[in-house]
């Protein structure tokens, strides 16, 4: 299969107090029809700023140092401003983690939902607003009609985020970039939003990248997951085998940390040490000072990305060295 989004070897560095901190650092991951990609990993790792370069939002003391973004055989980096506007919203849509700053206050949520139409369709501003009625409707918002001359402080927290999903379906995208959508809400509506993404996901056949930090919900909407460390890609796999057998040890971490059902621990192992900054040049592996497996070369070398089969890659030096041991 084909995959409808590549990022290919994508470099990002943001300008901070003069210096150039390397903030994404050769990343690769695709994206393929009608599938999950969660994109996980601790605070900070660069999850949202490699989502932000996908629809070029970036803030404008960051700037793409190299890479590729081709979605359907064309690379997003190299269009116009005016082609990128007609795929963000219309081909490619974001739903972010607090739907309050991207809503705008002063304005109906009808119009909010029209606009997003008649920019990106044929359809006039009564044909619009009659389709944003269906569209709340299809994302469960009761007495759509009758809410569509309501601001968005009329709604609840879960109830707004119900009008970011159904403004990012409203011109049927191939692709919904949703950010930690659901971190502000309580657990109750957490899961009853995943599972509307979900179910407007396969009605309409679209792509999802879903980025969280919360791996129970990777491991009931992901198919694919790439675990982000310090702007670079731990591992890439499919969420069956990432939970099945995590190859590295950053992966492995994050997966003792999540509470097991009926566990009795009351504590959880959260993993020890915080991740370096990103103005540091260490030479090694970015993990090797947090990692309980690591040896002498990972302090020194940074791993390259190694294929561990079925189409796996874990960035880490024991897969070469069970490789070796194997062959002794
Ligand atoms: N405008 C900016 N100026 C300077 N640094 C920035 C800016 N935006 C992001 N960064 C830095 O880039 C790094 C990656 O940020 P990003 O928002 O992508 O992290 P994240 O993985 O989405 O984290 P979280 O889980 O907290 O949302 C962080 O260290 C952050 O401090
Ligand atoms: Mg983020």
């Amino acid at each position: 299969m084909e995959p409808i989004l590549q990022v290919k070897n994508l470099s990002v560095e943001i300008k901070y107090d003069d210096k150039n901190l390397k903030i994404l650092k050769n990343i690769s991951y695709e994206l393929f029809p009608s599938k999950t990609l969660a994109i996980v990993g601790e605070s900070g790792c660069g999850k949202t700023i490699s989502a932000l370069s996908v629809l070029r939002l970036l803030p404008d003391s960051a700037k793409i140092a190299s890479g590729k973004i081709i979605y359907k055989g064309i690379d997003l980096l190299k269009l116009s401003h005016e082609e990128i506007r007609k795929i963000r919203g219309g081909k490619i849509s974001m739903v972010f983690q607090e739907p309050m700053t991207s809503l705008n206050p002063v304005m109906t949520i009808g119009r909010q939902i029209s606009e997003a139409i008649t920019e990106h369709t044929d359809a006039d501003n009564r044909e619009a607003l009659e389709k944003s009625a269906v569209l709340l409707e299809k994302a469960a918002v009761g007495r759509a009609k009758n809410r569509l001359n309501d601001y968005p402080h009329n709604f609840s927290g879960g109830m707004r985020q119900r009008v970011m999903i159904a403004m990012a379906i409203s011109c049927n995208p191939d692709i919904i970039i949703a950010d930690e959508p659901t971190t502000a809400l309580d657990v109750t509506i957490q899961a009853q939003i995943l599972a509307l993404m979900s179910k407007l996901q396969k009605e309409n056949r679209m792509s999802l990248i879903l980025i969280t930090h919360n791996l129970g919900i990777v491991a009931q909407t992901a198919d694919d997951v790439a675990v982000f460390y310090a702007g670079m890609i731990m591992e890439k796999s499919t969420a069956r085998e990432l939970f099945r057998e995590p190859k590295h040890p950053y992966t492995r971490a994050l997966l003792e940390s999540l509470p097991e059902i009926g566990s009795r621990k009351k504590t959880l192992p959260a993993i020890k040490g915080l991740p370096p900054g990103f103005d540091q040049d260490l030479p090694g592996c970015p993990f090797a000072p947090r990692c309980p497996s690591a040896f002498d070369k990972c302090f020194k070398q940074e791993p390259p990305e190694f294929e561990t089969g079925n189409g796996r890659i874990s960035k880490c030096w024991l897969y070469e060295k069970a490789i070796r041991q194997q062959g002794n």
